[in-house]
């Protein structure tokens, strides 16, 4: 089922994609919106709840702002405090992300369970980045912050390394964009080379859903189809939006 949350000010709320740690707005504003669409998806059936730690996630930007390199990202403070959210509630034992460049995305998700945000004891937490160079530098980033290894970098085609994923994925962020013509329309070919293994309430994340809109249509019939997804929204709290899967 197709369903939409949209703030007022999604299309005015823009970020400086080279300083991303800059407040946009108060924060009071910012946990408001976060609340409001999480509240939303709970009515919707696609998360079970809206609470998490306001502290926790605090912590958790403090490190990335302290210790990431970030050369840019259109994560904006709302995106990041939404996906940390999605994740603090959804509490994934296996979570990947797909097509993470420097990490930031990555650790937005990974951070609910590693670091000074951490809620919860996650098994696997994998970004996948297909550019070697990259997939280094998120790999540097997330070392910093999480020493265990339950959260790592690996450098390989999203499409192969989730096919070959034998253990059941319970969330599947999506943010990578093929070079060529297909672009955010891989999104697709990633969900399906993992939506065998993703079990009953598993959650899938697709960045861009605004931005990136008129190359996800075959991805949004796919998961606004209840037969395969019981619920899905697109999240608009900025003008790249997200959108939230349940299966
Ligand atoms: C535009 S970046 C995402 C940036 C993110 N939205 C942010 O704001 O920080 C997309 C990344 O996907 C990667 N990518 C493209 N195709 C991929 C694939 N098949 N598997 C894994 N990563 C891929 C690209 O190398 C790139 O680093």
């Amino acid at each position: 089922m197709t369903q939409t949350f949209r703030t007022d000010d999604w299309q005015s709320y823009c970020m400086d994609y080279q300083n991303p740690h800059r407040p946009l707005e108060p924060l009071e504003r910012e946990i408001a919106v976060v609340d409001e669409a999480l509240a939303a998806l709970r009515d919707a059936g696609i998360v079970p709840h809206t609470n998490y730690d306001r502290d926790r996630m605090l912590a958790h930007r403090r490190a990335v702002q302290e210790l990431f390199e970030i050369p840019w990202t259109a994560i904006s403070p709302r995106m990041q405090r939404l996906i940390y959210a999605l994740n603090a509630i959804a509490q994934p034992d296996n979570m990947i992300a797909a097509g993470i460049f420097c990490g930031f995305t990555f650790i937005s998700n990974a951070g609910a369970a590693v670091g000074p945000g951490a809620c919860y004891a996650a098994d696997q937490l994998v970004g996948v980045e297909i550019q070697p160079q990259e997939a280094e530098r998120a790999e540097r980033n997330v070392r910093r912050i999480d020493p265990s290894g339950v959260a790592r970098i690996v450098a390989d085609d999203a499409i192969a390394f989730v096919s070959a994923f034998a253990e059941p994925i319970h969330l599947l962020y999506l943010d990578a964009n093929e070079g060529g013509q297909k672009g955010k329309g891989i999104y697709l070919d990633i969900l399906e080379a993992g939506y065998d293994r993703m079990p009953r309430g598993a959650l899938t994340l697709a960045h861009n859903s605004i931005n990136g809109a008129d190359e996800l249509g075959a991805y949004f019939d796919f998961v606004r189809d209840p037969a395969r997804f019981p619920a899905s929204m697109n999240v608009m709290l900025d003008p790249e939006g997200l959108e939230v899967s349940v299966k």
